[in-house]
């Protein structure tokens, strides 16, 4: 069912810096930062030829990246992204399955504008799992 990686997550401290390490040090493409608050986060996607990196900061003040830096002071992958043509078959086959989808189980517009939801790592191997429907 799952198509292409869409994107890694990482949960960065300090995104100026990690910005420049990934532009600078790494000679990526990395995009501006986008403020996301109804996801409590600040986005820089950096794109490589066959996948994106997401880098994640916390936004606001519940944000849910930030107990994940509490518990990862130097930041961590956060999770993983892949495509799905459809995020609503895609959900129904994960809640048949008997996996958890998070929130209110509703899909919801993320960072590149489709709909987006999240599976709760204790069902994929300790790995939180974003699918995306593919644009
Ligand atoms: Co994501």
């Amino acid at each position: 069912m799952i198509g292409q990686l869409n994107h890694v997550a990482i949960a960065v401290p300090d995104l100026a810096a990690a910005v420049r390490q990934y532009r600078d040090l790494l000679g990526a493409s990395v995009g501006a930062p986008q403020d996301e608050p109804e996801h409590g986060v600040t986005v820089v996607f950096v794109t490589l030829p066959n996948t994106k990196i997401e880098l994640l900061h916390p936004l606001g003040d519940d944000s849910p990246i930030a107990s994940f830096l509490e518990r990862n002071p130097s930041g961590g992958i956060h999770h993983l992204c892949y495509e799905v043509e459809n995020i609503r078959v895609a959900a129904d086959a994960m809640r048949s399955a008997g996996a958890r989808v998070l929130g209110d189980g509703e899909p919801k517009i993320g960072a590149h504008g489709n709909p987006v939801l999240f599976l709760h790592p204790k069902d994929f191997n300790g790995t939180l799992i974003e699918l995306e429907e593919a644009g």
